[in-house]
Protein backbone atom coordinates (compact mmCIF):
# COMPACT_ATOMS: atom_id res chain seq x y z
CA UNK A 1 0.00 0.00 0.00
CA UNK A 2 1.08 3.17 -0.92
CA UNK A 3 2.05 5.84 1.92
CA UNK A 4 -0.70 8.26 1.83
CA UNK A 5 0.85 12.61 1.81
CA UNK A 6 -0.90 15.43 3.61
CA UNK A 7 1.22 18.50 2.17
CA UNK A 8 0.75 21.85 4.23
CA UNK A 9 1.43 24.77 2.68
CA UNK A 10 0.87 28.53 3.39
CA UNK A 11 2.01 30.08 0.21
CA UNK A 12 2.68 29.55 -3.37
CA UNK A 13 3.63 26.58 -3.70
CA UNK A 14 6.77 25.93 -5.97
CA UNK A 15 7.78 22.90 -3.75
CA UNK A 16 4.24 21.42 -3.32
CA UNK A 17 4.60 22.05 -7.39
CA UNK A 18 8.01 19.99 -7.38
CA UNK A 19 6.50 17.04 -5.32
CA UNK A 20 3.55 16.89 -8.11
CA UNK A 21 5.78 16.74 -10.82
CA UNK A 22 7.47 13.58 -8.70
CA UNK A 23 5.22 12.21 -8.65
CA UNK A 24 4.22 12.31 -12.44
CA UNK A 25 7.71 11.39 -13.26
CA UNK A 26 7.68 8.09 -11.06
CA UNK A 27 10.75 9.73 -8.71
CA UNK A 28 7.77 9.89 -5.71
CA UNK A 29 6.53 6.47 -5.80
CA UNK A 30 6.07 4.83 -2.74
CA UNK A 31 3.94 7.69 -1.80
CA UNK A 32 0.61 9.63 -3.14
CA UNK A 33 0.03 12.95 -2.06
CA UNK A 34 -3.40 12.70 -1.22
CA UNK A 35 -4.29 15.83 0.99
CA UNK A 36 -3.02 19.45 0.61
CA UNK A 37 -3.55 21.71 3.83
CA UNK A 38 -3.03 24.95 3.64
CA UNK A 39 -3.76 27.72 7.12
CA UNK A 40 -3.88 30.68 4.55
CA UNK A 41 -7.23 30.62 2.44
CA UNK A 42 -5.24 32.80 -0.77
CA UNK A 43 -2.47 30.28 -0.94
CA UNK A 44 -1.68 29.57 -4.69
CA UNK A 45 -0.82 26.29 -3.61
CA UNK A 46 -4.18 25.32 -2.76
CA UNK A 47 -4.55 26.27 -7.10
CA UNK A 48 -1.84 23.90 -7.72
CA UNK A 49 -3.21 20.93 -6.26
CA UNK A 50 -6.77 21.75 -7.36
CA UNK A 51 -5.33 21.92 -10.81
CA UNK A 52 -4.11 18.07 -10.21
CA UNK A 53 -6.82 16.20 -8.05
CA UNK A 54 -5.23 16.87 -4.58
CA UNK A 55 -7.79 17.31 -2.20
CA UNK A 56 -7.20 20.73 -0.40
CA UNK A 57 -8.27 22.51 2.55
CA UNK A 58 -8.05 25.80 4.36
CA UNK A 59 -7.29 24.78 8.16
CA UNK A 60 -6.88 28.15 10.10
CA UNK A 61 -6.50 28.98 13.70
CA UNK A 62 -9.41 30.27 15.13
CA UNK A 63 -8.98 33.03 17.85
CA UNK A 64 -10.78 31.50 20.21
CA UNK A 65 -8.88 28.08 20.27
CA UNK A 66 -5.97 27.40 21.98
CA UNK A 67 -2.64 25.97 20.16
CA UNK A 68 -3.09 22.39 21.34
CA UNK A 69 -7.07 22.49 19.83
CA UNK A 70 -5.73 24.00 16.83
CA UNK A 71 -3.19 21.35 16.40
CA UNK A 72 -6.00 18.68 17.41
CA UNK A 73 -8.18 19.34 14.43
CA UNK A 74 -4.98 19.35 12.08
CA UNK A 75 -4.78 15.74 13.86
CA UNK A 76 -8.20 14.90 13.35
CA UNK A 77 -8.31 15.63 9.97
CA UNK A 78 -5.11 13.79 9.33
CA UNK A 79 -6.75 10.72 10.66
CA UNK A 80 -10.02 10.65 8.88
CA UNK A 81 -8.29 11.26 5.90
CA UNK A 82 -5.68 8.37 7.09
CA UNK A 83 -2.46 9.86 6.62
CA UNK A 84 0.90 7.96 7.22
CA UNK A 85 2.84 10.79 6.48
CA UNK A 86 3.39 14.73 6.32
CA UNK A 87 5.57 17.11 4.15
CA UNK A 88 5.98 20.82 5.56
CA UNK A 89 6.56 22.42 2.02
CA UNK A 90 6.55 26.43 2.95
CA UNK A 91 4.20 26.08 5.92
CA UNK A 92 5.02 29.30 8.04
CA UNK A 93 3.84 28.59 10.95
CA UNK A 94 5.95 26.55 14.04
CA UNK A 95 3.60 23.17 15.43
CA UNK A 96 4.29 22.03 18.72
CA UNK A 97 5.66 18.80 20.35
CA UNK A 98 1.69 18.29 21.04
CA UNK A 99 1.56 17.70 16.99
CA UNK A 100 5.50 16.76 16.06
CA UNK A 101 5.04 13.84 18.63
CA UNK A 102 1.39 12.62 17.00
CA UNK A 103 3.90 12.29 13.65
CA UNK A 104 7.21 11.59 14.94
CA UNK A 105 9.60 10.20 11.99
CA UNK A 106 7.16 10.16 9.60
CA UNK A 107 7.33 14.35 9.23
CA UNK A 108 9.71 16.30 6.88
CA UNK A 109 10.36 19.87 6.02
CA UNK A 110 12.08 21.78 3.62
CA UNK A 111 14.48 24.57 5.00
CA UNK A 112 16.19 27.28 2.31
CA UNK A 113 19.59 27.08 4.34
CA UNK A 114 22.15 24.73 4.96
CA UNK A 115 21.26 23.88 8.65
CA UNK A 116 22.33 24.69 11.35
CA UNK A 117 23.22 27.91 9.55
CA UNK A 118 20.20 30.59 9.57
CA UNK A 119 17.03 28.48 10.83
CA UNK A 120 15.19 28.07 13.68
CA UNK A 121 12.63 30.41 15.28
CA UNK A 122 11.85 33.71 12.65
CA UNK A 123 14.31 32.42 9.93
CA UNK A 124 11.84 31.59 7.16
CA UNK A 125 10.90 31.92 3.55
CA UNK A 126 12.77 35.32 2.29
CA UNK A 127 14.16 36.24 5.80
CA UNK A 128 16.38 33.50 5.27
CA UNK A 129 18.33 34.85 2.21
CA UNK A 130 18.71 38.54 3.39
CA UNK A 131 20.26 37.10 6.53
CA UNK A 132 22.84 34.93 4.47
CA UNK A 133 23.35 37.73 2.20
CA UNK A 134 23.66 39.96 5.00
CA UNK A 135 26.56 37.74 6.99
CA UNK A 136 28.41 37.35 3.73
CA UNK A 137 28.54 33.90 3.16
CA UNK A 138 29.29 32.36 -0.26
CA UNK A 139 27.24 29.29 -0.26
CA UNK A 140 24.47 28.08 1.28
CA UNK A 141 21.46 25.58 0.54
CA UNK A 142 18.69 23.79 1.38
CA UNK A 143 18.36 21.30 3.88
CA UNK A 144 15.37 18.48 4.26
CA UNK A 145 15.03 17.04 7.63
CA UNK A 146 12.38 15.57 10.04
CA UNK A 147 10.12 17.07 11.87
CA UNK A 148 10.85 16.93 16.41
CA UNK A 149 9.20 20.02 18.36
CA UNK A 150 12.77 21.81 18.02
CA UNK A 151 12.23 24.97 15.08
CA UNK A 152 14.36 23.46 12.51
CA UNK A 153 16.28 20.94 15.13
CA UNK A 154 14.99 17.46 13.51
CA UNK A 155 17.83 14.88 12.09
CA UNK A 156 18.61 15.99 8.63
CA UNK A 157 18.02 13.63 5.59
CA UNK A 158 19.45 15.23 2.45
CA UNK A 159 21.15 18.49 1.97
CA UNK A 160 22.60 20.72 -1.05
CA UNK A 161 24.92 23.59 -1.10
CA UNK A 162 24.02 26.40 -3.81
CA UNK A 163 26.86 29.40 -4.23
CA UNK A 164 26.10 32.76 -3.88
CA UNK A 165 27.29 34.93 -6.52
CA UNK A 166 28.19 38.74 -6.62
CA UNK A 167 25.10 41.17 -7.04
CA UNK A 168 22.70 38.63 -5.59
CA UNK A 169 19.34 39.77 -4.48
CA UNK A 170 17.47 37.98 -2.12
CA UNK A 171 14.91 37.03 -4.55
CA UNK A 172 17.36 36.13 -6.56
CA UNK A 173 19.31 33.87 -4.01
CA UNK A 174 15.73 32.65 -2.73
CA UNK A 175 15.17 31.28 -6.61
CA UNK A 176 18.63 30.16 -7.11
CA UNK A 177 18.18 27.89 -4.01
CA UNK A 178 14.79 26.54 -4.90
CA UNK A 179 15.78 25.48 -8.60
CA UNK A 180 19.38 24.17 -7.67
CA UNK A 181 18.31 22.51 -4.52
CA UNK A 182 14.96 22.49 -2.79
CA UNK A 183 13.03 21.37 -5.57
CA UNK A 184 15.39 18.48 -6.02
CA UNK A 185 16.08 17.33 -2.45
CA UNK A 186 12.85 17.46 -1.37
CA UNK A 187 11.10 14.96 -3.94
CA UNK A 188 13.88 12.68 -3.16
CA UNK A 189 13.52 12.85 0.67
CA UNK A 190 9.97 12.52 0.13
CA UNK A 191 10.50 9.21 -1.44
CA UNK A 192 13.17 7.86 0.65
CA UNK A 193 10.94 8.49 4.21
CA UNK A 194 7.72 6.99 2.10
CA UNK A 195 9.69 3.84 1.15
CA UNK A 196 10.84 3.21 4.91
CA UNK A 197 7.44 3.67 5.91
CA UNK A 198 5.97 1.46 3.48
CA UNK A 199 8.40 -1.44 4.20
CA UNK A 200 7.32 -0.53 7.99
CA UNK A 201 4.01 -1.24 6.98
CA UNK A 202 3.71 -4.01 5.18
CA UNK A 203 6.82 -5.62 7.41
C1 LIG B 1 10.62 27.75 0.47
O1 LIG B 1 11.83 28.39 0.16
C2 LIG B 1 10.76 26.94 1.74
O2 LIG B 1 12.00 26.32 1.87
C3 LIG B 1 10.58 28.00 2.78
O3 LIG B 1 9.55 28.83 2.28
C4 LIG B 1 9.55 28.78 0.85
C5 LIG B 1 8.17 28.38 0.38
O4 LIG B 1 8.04 28.46 -1.01
N1 LIG B 1 10.27 27.43 4.06
C6 LIG B 1 10.70 27.93 5.21
O5 LIG B 1 11.36 28.94 5.30
C7 LIG B 1 10.30 27.14 6.44
N2 LIG B 1 11.12 27.49 7.56
P1 LIG B 1 6.95 27.64 -1.82
O6 LIG B 1 5.57 27.96 -1.20
O7 LIG B 1 7.04 28.19 -3.21
O8 LIG B 1 7.27 26.18 -1.76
Amino acid sequence: MLTAIAVFVSGGGTNLQALIDAQHKGILKSGELRLVVSDNKDAYALERARNNGIEAVVVRKKKAETQTEYEDRLIGLLHEKKIDMVILAGFMRILTEHFTSAFADRMINVHPSLIPSFCGKGYYGLHVHEKALEYGVKVTGATVHYVNEIPDGGRIILQKAVEVEEGDTPEILQRRVMEQAEWKILPKAAEMVARKLREDKEG
